[in-house]
């Protein structure tokens, strides 16, 4: 019997590691995952084991390949990620310290020392960004200034996907997607900074070779692949930064830069295709290299599924989501005039601020659970118009496929649609970065199946007017 062929995907995440298969027609076929501890030993310090992830990785394959059942010929496998994470591994290929993660906020003083040495305008015209405390160079320029014998003993820094990447095949790679999130890639040369790593003093040896995303990056090597069950020899494509790889499995081009994506996790972003580097020169938004080769905008609210979850856990306890959410569908637009800054995790787009705090402002006697649901739901809303008002000049997206959790909520995603004022496709196949990551392992291996966007529903935008006195308080309000 001939075994019929198959695309892997990994996601790297930061609650767990998800593996996933997917057919000749990108249809998915079987899906496993596994969930690792995050470390918080200081705060604002946020930090995973490397090993934790690989170990993750070893009993998710395994379980994903059990479950194909020997009915699938895997062809190869794509690797997709957290962003901006910095492994550092010493000679050897072992693991020196602990990661430092995307959301760790302890490179204040590193982030203060890039400015001194790359100019803010300069650093955003090279790398698309200015420095930003979880991006990681400023990991490793903490790692330099805090630990010096941990970065005596660093011989390479490699993104979290890309350290599995290193496991499976003992290659050393990164691919653009994530290197654009590291603020040491020059976005027009598509290669390290060689000024910017210069400017401080960094040895340039320390990062990998780049390749593009849809790259075999190498093979998986035969001892892993008979512990896994997986084909010996089976291509390992670079694949990309989570955003970028779910991005691509939704089938967001940076030829089609009028359909982008809108995503409602436990932090919400604007993704943005361009063609080209179209960078904000304030830096409020984010420009990085997509997988299909050009480039995208990305805009981050950190607090945006995650503050009504706040608000359930700490200030309505007993109440489920739903029921929050059916008292907020009683309250006419504008919350009874009340207003909720979501910037419980300090913020991105378009304030660039780990320091900012969140808050509820406008409260009367008359206002109540209803009111304060209705400006949780309305202050997430704003918070991601102004990351669309900051990438318009720029290049915004005409319509966005909605995706997370926060999307299932009715209320909330009429919300959006009024107040961000574009269409937003709704139902479409839930997919995620690990689909994306199979994806491009498939279409390495010479496939290319569907897209799968046709199932989508379009949710036109109803009037702004209702919102637009509210809107205005927000802005006033300022950050
Ligand atoms: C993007 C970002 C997050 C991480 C988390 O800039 O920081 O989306 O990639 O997965």
């Amino acid at each position: 019997m001939t075994r019929k062929r198959t695309g892997l995907g990994i996601d790297v995440g930061t609650s767990a590691l998800k593996a996933l298969a997917v057919d000749e027609a990108g249809a998915v076929l079987a899906t496993s995952e596994r969930s690792y501890p995050l470390l918080t030993p200081q705060p604002g310090w946020s930090e995973q084991e490397p090993e934790a992830w690989w170990q993750a990785a070893r009993e998710a394959l395994a379980e994903l390949t059990a479950r194909l059942e020997g009915e699938y010929e895997p062809m190869a496998l794509g690797l997709s990620g957290q962003m901006h994470g910095m492994v550092p591994l010493d000679e050897a290929g072992e693991v020196v310290r602990p990661a430092l993660l995307w959301n760790d906020q302890r490179t204040g003083d590193a982030v203060d020392a890039i400015e001194q040495a790359v100019p803010r305008r300069e650093m955003i015209e090279r790398t698309g960004n200015p420095a930003i405390t979880g991006f990681q160079l400023a990991k490793v320029v903490w790692l330099r200034e805090v630990e010096p014998e941990s970065y005596a003993r660093t011989r390479h820094v490699l993104f979290p996907k890309d350290f599995i990447g290193f496991r499976l095949t003992g290659e050393l790679f990164a691919e653009p997607s994530d290197a654009s999130g590291s603020n040491a890639f020059n976005l027009h040369a598509k290669a390290w900074d060689a000024d910017v790593l210069k400017a401080l003093e960094l040895d340039p040896r320390l990062w990998p070779q780049v390749v593009p995303s849809k790259a075999v990056a190498g093979d998986i090597e035969a001892r892993v692949a008979k512990e896994l069950g997986l084909p010996e020899g089976l291509n390992v494509v670079a694949g990309a930064g989570d955003n970028a790889a779910a991005a691509y499995g939704m089938g967001l081009s940076s030829e089609r830069p009028e359909l982008g994506s809108l995503s409602l996790g436990t932090s919400g972003a604007v993704f943005a295709p361009q063609a080209g580097t179209v960078t904000d020169p304030a830096g409020r938004v984010h420009l990085f290299c997509h997988a299909d080769g050009g480039y995208f905008l990305l805009g981050v609210t950190l607090a945006a599924a995650g503050s009504l979850n706040w608000f359930r856990e700490k200030l309505a306890p007993g109440h489920s989501f739903s029921q929050l959410l059916e008292l907020a569908a009683e309250v006419s637009p504008g919350a009874g005039g009340v207003t909720f800054k979501p910037y419980l995790a300090g913020e991105r787009t378009p304030h660039l601020d780990p320091q900012l705090r969140g808050s509820f402002h406008g409260l009367s006697l008359a206002s109540g659970l209803p009111e304060l649901v209705r400006a949780v739901l309305e202050g997430v809303a704003f918070s991601l118009r102004d990351a669309l008002e900051v990438m318009k000049p720029l290049g915004a997206p005409e319509r966005a496929l909605l995706t997370g959790g926060g999307g299932r909520s009715d209320v909330w995603t009429k919300i959006l649609a009024d107040v961000l004022q574009i269409p937003l496709g709704l139902g479409g196949q839930v997919t995620g970065a690990a689909y994306g990551a199979a994806r491009l392992a498939l279409e390495t291996g010479g496939e290319s199946p569907p897209r799968p966007e046709s199932d989508v529903n379009w949710l036109e935008p109803g009037d702004f007017d209702p919102y637009a006195a509210a809107y205005d308080r927000y802005r006033e309000l300022g950050p």
